[in-house]
């Protein structure tokens, strides 16, 4: 185990204290990530005093810019994108640690006046040689950045400082290109400094998962194939493949949006108590979960991997008619599976995991649904309609949980009937709202990889998706489009659960509760 991640862990902490003093450069820093997220997420650390006062920013990318050139297109966007209204103090305050040069992300030169912009931050900002990069390049240019920068001297830790690199998705495209990349990069970085990206563990609800697990005591013994029947999870957009159409060419649903995104839910649902928060020790539990994923064989995948291809609908182009997108794709744009966690708590408890663009309503949740009782006692009565236990944690749009439970309707005959009792996060917690990158950057800041991808995590999510690649890239798929824009996807994936006598549990709007307490009362 690294010592760096152990004694910088901080996962789980409410508040804490500024990140170290360090400058951090964005490569790719005039692409969307900067001005939506990233600058945004920046602010709100610094207004919330967690961005350290010796703090510079470096962006670094193509187009031909200077600093004062830089400064005010940020300063102009942050009035749209900062996602609470910008104090102009503090405002001034960032920006004047701002920076930009346009440079070759494979050329050594450019390298050499990044390293003497760094050197000019340390002098003029204090930022004491602690320096992280973050990739927002294209894939492609990830391991040739990484070399550059090891060449130039700008990854070595020595005399105390730390150094350290953000990658974004996507990580590889397959398991091969994902161990391969693993590999090059590691000829250059220690795996600690390695910081793989996955916007969503920066959720709050997301991080709500291990909260909740593990900080109450009532579910945790009722957390396993005895007592759960199955899991659903959902992510459901409604927007299309707008104008990424050239991107999602190359990707589709599955690469996009399975082994990370999806994974996170399926491993935080699914895996064992760690015994601390422990950066490696947590990762070590995700970990045997994607390791625990029962492979498919090529007839499973013809049964248990449903992809679709959203067609017109409800006046909305199809995906064929989008821009930069082949008129007989056959790329996904959704995708439905069947998996087995095959581990004591989970055999035989399949989990359906569905992802989709331009469905009918823009969601992410998982659904706990409990096996039923003996329902004997009540077979006299009126209770043919009563459904099963179900706890669904909202992760997005609405944030909360609900957990559905049968109550007797009040009168002389016995009836059941389903009940709901619900928590929303804004009835009861008064949060400013954030990004999702501010965590992640933080505690980029603070050397806690906890909510980031280890590799092999990375490779062992690859391992479970191969089978699926291979045989989709072999066969043509049967109809595509198979379904509607704004609907729930393809009619072969409400099969595959009717005929395990099951169906999916299209999300319902959370509740909100009109008495909530507010906050700390
Ligand atoms: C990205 C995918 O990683 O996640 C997108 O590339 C997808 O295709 C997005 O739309 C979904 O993220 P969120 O936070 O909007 O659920």
């Amino acid at each position: 185990m690294d010592t760096e991640t152990t004694l910088n862990a901080s996962s789980m902490k409410s508040a804490g204290d500024p990140g170290d003093p360090c400058a951090m450069v964005i490569f790719g820093a005039s692409g969307d990530l900067t001005k939506r997220k990233l600058i945004p997420s920046l602010y709100n650390l610094a207004k919330d005093n967690l961005l350290a006062k010796d703090f510079a920013l470096i962006g670094f990318a193509r187009d031909e810019m200077s600093t004062e050139q830089w400064r005010d297109k940020l300063t102009h966007e942050a009035q749209q994108f900062a996602t609470t209204k910008v104090d102009e103090e503090l405002w001034h305050w960032f920006i004047r640690r701002v920076y930009y040069m346009s440079g070759d992300f494979g050329d050594p030169a450019s390298y050499q006046k990044l390293k003497g912009m760094l050197a000019d931050a340390d002098k003029e900002h204090g930022t004491k040689g602690n320096y992280f990069y973050y990739l927002a390049t294209a894939p492609g240019f990830f391991s040739k950045v990484v070399h550059q920068l090891g060449d130039s001297g700008l990854v070595e830790q020595e005399n105390g400082v730390w150094r350290r690199v953000i990658i974004e998705k996507p990580f590889g495209r397959d398991f091969d290109s994902a161990k391969a990349l693993n590999a090059d990069i590691q000829k250059v970085l220690d795996e600690h400094q390695i910081y793989r990206i996955d916007h969503y563990l920066g959720k709050e609800t997301v991080q709500n998962i291990l909260a909740f697990r593990f900080a109450n005591g009532i579910f945790e013994p009722i957390w396993n194939r005895r007592y759960i029947d199955h899991i659903q999870i959902t992510a459901s957009e409604t927007v299309g493949v707008e104008q990424r159409g050239g991107y999602y060419e190359t990707s589709g649903t599955l690469r996009d949006m399975l082994p990370n995104h999806l994974f996170q839910l399926v491993t935080l649902t699914a895996m064992e108590p760690p015994v601390s928060f422990d950066a490696n020790i947590l990762r070590d539990e995700q970990a045997k979960i994607l390791k625990a994923i029962q492979p498919m064989h090529e007839e499973d995948v013809l049964t248990r991997a449903i992809r679709g291809q959203y067609g017109p609908g409800k006046g909305m182009a199809g995906y064929r008619a989008e821009p930069m997108v082949s008129p007989v794709s056959r790329t996904e744009t959704y995708v439905g599976l069947k998996l087995f966690v095959d581990n004591w708590r989970w055999a035989d408890v399949p989990f359906y995991i569905r992802s989709g663009k331009r469905m009918a309503q823009r969601v992410t949740e998982i659904v706990i649904q409990f096996k039923r009782p003996p329902l004997l006692l009540f077979r006299k009565t009126a209770v043919e309609k009563l459904e099963p236990n179900r706890l669904i944690l909202h992760l997005q749009p609405d944030e909360g949980i609900s957990l559905s439970f049968g109550a007797k309707v009040p009168g002389p005959i016995v009836q059941l009937g389903d009940v709901n009792m619900s928590f929303n996060y804004e009835d009861y917690f008064k949060a400013a709202p954030q990004t999702g990158y501010e965590r992640l950057m933080y505690d980029c800041m603070l050397g806690d990889a906890t909510l980031f991808q280890r590799s092999d995590m990375v490779e062992a999510a690859w391992h479970v998706v191969a089978p699926i690649l291979d045989v989709w890239g072999a066969l043509e798929p049967r109809r595509f489009p198979n379904y509607a824009a704004g609907s729930w996807g393809p009619e072969e994936a409400d099969e595959m659960l009717t005929k395990d006598h099951r169906h999916w549990i299209n999300p319902a709007p959370l509740t909100r509760d009109s008495h909530a307490a507010p906050a700390g009362a």
